[in-house]
């Protein structure tokens, strides 16, 4: 731990000596408890962590829009362009890697749902389906339904080591909840959680902001906080013991989220990409995601925020959006290229700068809740290494089959857990149907994951059969393993 002489010597030269105002009032559980959180904190560059911030909140300012182009199309894939042929192509070759245990999936799951308004992880939110499975419970438990999708293709059922990116905020009650639901039948072995690094809060004038009188106003790196957090973790070590070459990585919050892909692994893997983004085509110029394209030539994803109505707005010959490669937060790498990022281009990454309300120690020591910003916080973001590439390509896939995130509260209409329930509960109905079974009208029909990972294995227990009632089609296991079937859903 850092000792308060040097703290008091990097606080002077940086001028943020503001943060040991209290000091003196401090007992001694709490001075040790700020000296080990100050101790994390990188003091020594955290005015040229503003200076960045502040020219990056100068540049937002200039749009974008003249420098963007869209992604060649010799990169952009898509399944439904795909004839069946190919696509089990690809399938068969993410297949192949799974069973080799070449393949793994890792989960951001650092962020503060903040919109959801949540104190608890997202992964931990329930929509209220049928079964009450959780998002952490339908990702583990499509990851075993891939291995045995492996086992049947290739004979060997493989591993598929599942990382989960946590922050300071979500980590112990994360690891907890796995705990105590066994991990949701994985290997305990294969379920590495890590922590990202957390960044501090500044006021305008770059001065960081106290959250108590013993602690700074920290907030989690954003999710490009990964690449740091590979590296200060040693997951790229634990990777290369594990002999894992590709990484399937995804947000949290996706309920239709096809965990580690082998369509989408696949795909790049015969393209030779070292770098791949999964899209879905944006459902109109104003939805709120980010769009993969080129920005002077560098591939680069250009948040919704950055884009001006006129360009989002520009269709092509055909009639499409220019810019439609919709953003969903489901990327691939290969190790060998989080390697070179990792250790060269890292420090590299563009700083996002967002003006946000921060509640805040005054000088008198009380806690003030803004009403409108004060202060910023700065965050990495996990696709600003797609300029690095050496092959980057695009994998379009259908929204209703892969899209429905879990972003805002019901009251907001969009992207919430109403329609993140009835967007699954729609594409199961639509698995069943296309197996020859029906489903009465106001009839909700789940599917486990455990029993179908893509609408596959159905057929033998749908076909010709009417569902007139709402029910959980499960897998064999699951209906004579009542262990299985009683997760603790909470803590
Ligand atoms: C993200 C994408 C956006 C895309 C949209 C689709 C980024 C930066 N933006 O936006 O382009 O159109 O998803 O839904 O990827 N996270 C961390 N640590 C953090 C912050 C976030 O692990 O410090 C995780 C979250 O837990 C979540 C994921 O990153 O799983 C995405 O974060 P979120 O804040 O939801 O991103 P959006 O702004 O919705």
């Amino acid at each position: 731990m850092i000792s308060l002489d040097a703290v008091k010597e990097l606080l002077e030269k940086t001028q943020q000596t503001q943060l040991l105002r209290f000091w003196d009032q401090l007992g001694d559980e709490e001075r040790s408890s700020f000296l080990a959180q100050l101790s994390t904190i990188n003091l020594k560059n955290v005015n040229e962590l503003f200076g960045k911030a502040r020219d990056t909140l100068r540049e937002n300012v200039v749009k974008l829009d003249s420098r963007m182009k869209p992604v060649p199309q010799e990169l952009f894939g898509a399944e439904q362009k795909t004839d069946d042929e190919e696509l089990d192509l690809f399938r068969g070759a993410g297949l192949e890697e799974i069973s080799k245990g070449s393949v793994a999936v890792l989960l951001l799951a650092g962020g503060e749902g903040t919109r959801l308004g949540v104190s608890y992880p997202k992964g931990m939110y329930s929509v209220d389906l049928p079964s009450g499975k959780t998002l952490f419970q339908m990702q583990a438990e499509r990851i075993r339904r891939i291995l045995t999708l492996a086992k049947e293709r290739t004979g060997k059922k493989g591993r598929v080591c599942w990382y989960i990116m946590t922050s300071g905020r979500t980590n112990r009650i994360t690891r907890k909840y796995l705990e105590a639901n066994d991990y949701f039948g994985l290997d305990e072995n294969d379920v590495v959680l890590f922590q990202q690094g957390l960044l501090p809060c500044f006021d305008f004038e770059g001065k960081i902001l106290l959250a108590e009188r013993n602690s700074v106003a920290l907030a989690p790196d954003g999710n490009g906080g990964i690449y740091r957090a590979l590296d200060d973790n040693r997951i790229l070590e634990d990777m290369e013991r594990r002999g894992i070459k590709y990484v399937h990585i995804h947000s949290v919050d996706n309920i239709l989220v096809k965990v580690a892909d082998p369509v989408f692994i696949g795909y790049c893997i015969k393209k030779q990409a070292d770098c791949g983004a999964k899209v879905v085509s944006k459902n109109g110029p104003n939805e709120a995601v980010g769009v993969v394209c080129k920005v002077d030539d560098r591939f680069q994803v250009v948040e919704y925020s950055e884009i001006t109505e006129e360009t989002a707005k520009l269709r092509d010959s055909a009639g499409n959006l220019t810019f439609r490669a919709g953003n969903i937060c489901n990327h691939f790498f290969t190790t060998e290229f989080l390697r070179r990022i990792v250790k060269q281009y890292e420090p590299e990454l563009k700083l996002h700068v967002a003006k946000k309300k921060i509640p805040y120690v005054d000088e008198s020591g009380d806690t003030i809740v803004p009403s409108a910003p004060n202060g910023i916080k700065i965050e990495k973001f996990v696709f600003d290494v797609f300029q690095f590439t050496n092959k980057f390509v695009i994998w379009e896939v259908p929204r209703f089959t892969e899209f429905s995130p879990l972003k805002n509260i019901d009251s907001v209409g969009k992207d919430c857990p109403s329609t993140a329930r009835r967007d699954l509960l729609h594409l199961h109905k639509y698995y069943v149907e296309k197996a020859g079974g029906s489903v009465g009208e106001d009839v909700e029909v789940e599917i486990s994951p455990l029993l179908s990972y893509a609408g596959e294995n159905l057929q033998t227990i749908v076909k010709g059969k009417s569902f007139n009632s709402s029910t959980v089609i499960k897998s064999d296991d699951e209906c004579n393993n009542t262990a299985n079937g009683h997760f603790k859903h909470s803590l």
